[in-house]
């Protein structure tokens, strides 16, 4: 097998991203390139992320992002061996216009097409940035994902649990929300949940009593709401503080449960007889150091080793797409014209 040198692109939620990844059998991989153009900024006004605002957007920046991760790759399309593209799950109208934007270089260019599932590309990020072998544990939190998986293979993926309402990130934003800070919500509650003192807000932690590494978040986030109209009832106001303390036991609580759950999940690995467990993490809320924390301290416990890319890489973007794209295409699999864009498609 020789080196492949592939061009992922990604718009399936709120960031327009392209990048080029080289990959060379018994090398780790290399990321040539890797733009992301977000849009918080269109969205900042109407409280999430706007299905057709974030379509016309992509379909506007895609080019913009491939030219770029090209020149800074010092490449051009004819020194490319394959296009990989996230073909879903995601916001339809994004998908569509990656899909539609990698079919025209496909064709134009004359090169093989390789669709992605998103996940997947969360889910092999660990391969990219730390050539982990299979299988391991992976715990995907994002703003719409929350799963803890076995990953075996580029299309084998067992899943022992995940969130049965709101995912993680979902709950930060809402919780960002519900408490006047900005979005995407995670980043700010975590730099608010800095400043609290853990003791004044004991949350729950759902689902904790229950059985197996399903997970629950929506409850917390009617909690906080609870809490936090207390406050105002008795002292007419948020003060600044209380938002900090609101913020830290929201964050702890969220820790809790993900470490607790991603526990289970290692047990039940463990009985696979896996002798050296890794864990891995991926997803934008991967970025928050609390929760890094309690995993890390958890696989400390356990013997596991922890692998978590770095945070331009936990977050959406192209060079994961690349990746898994690389593999994929190394598997034997191709798409034609016929690619659809998949607004549902679990792992
Ligand atoms: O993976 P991602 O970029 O997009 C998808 O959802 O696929 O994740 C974005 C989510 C948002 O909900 C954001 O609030 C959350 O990740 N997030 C964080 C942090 N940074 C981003 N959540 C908690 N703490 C953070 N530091
Ligand atoms: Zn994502």
């Amino acid at each position: 097998a020789k080196a492949l040198t592939i061009l992922g692109l990604e718009s399936s939620c709120d960031d327009t991203a392209a990048a080029i990844v080289q990959v060379e059998p018994g090398q780790p991989a290399r990321i040539l390139s890797s733009v992301v153009h977000g849009q918080d900024m269109l969205h900042s006004n109407y409280g999430g992320v706007v299905p057709e605002i974030a379509a016309r957007a992509h379909a506007e920046k895609l080019d913009i992002c491939v030219k770029q991760s090209l020149s800074e790759a010092e490449k051009d399309l004819s020194q490319l061996d394959v296009i990989a593209v996230t073909a879903g799950p995601g916001l339809i109208g994004g998908v569509m216009s990656g899909v539609m934007c990698a079919k025209g270089i496909a064709a134009g260019a004359g090169l093989p097409l390789v669709g992605v599932n998103h996940l997947a590309g969360h889910a092999l990020t660990p391969r990219l940035t730390d050539a982990v072998d299979y299988p391991y544990l992976m715990l995907l939190v994002s703003g719409g994902h929350c799963q803890l998986l076995v990953v075996r293979s580029c299309t084998d993926f067992t899943r022992l649990g995940g969130t049965i309402d709101d995912a993680p990130g979902e709950a930060f934003d809402k919780t960002a929300r519900l408490l006047g800070l900005p979005q995407p919500g995670g980043p700010a509650v975590e730099q608010e949940a800095a400043q609290g003192d853990p003791g004044i807000f004991n949350f729950p932690r759902p689902l904790l009593d229950r059985a197996g590494c399903d997970m629950s978040f929506s409850g917390l986030k009617t909690a906080l709401l609870r809490a936090r109209d207390q406050v105002v009832a008795e002292k007419g106001g948020l003060s600044r503080a209380d938002r900090s303390h609101l913020c830290t036991g929201f964050q702890a609580a969220v820790s809790d449960v993900l470490t607790e759950k991603t526990r289970r999940a290692l047990a039940i690995y463990a009985d696979e007889g896996a002798q050296h467990p890794t864990l891995a993490v991926a997803g934008g809320v991967a970025a928050n150091a609390t929760i890094r924390a309690g995993l890390e301290s958890l696989c400390a416990q356990t013997g596991t080793s922890f692998v978590a890319p770095p945070l331009s890489l936990c977050t959406d973007n192209a060079a994961m797409i690349a990746y898994a794209g690389a593999e994929l295409f190394a598997a034997g699999h191709r798409d034609d014209m016929g690619l659809a864009a998949r607004s549902r498609w679990p792992l």
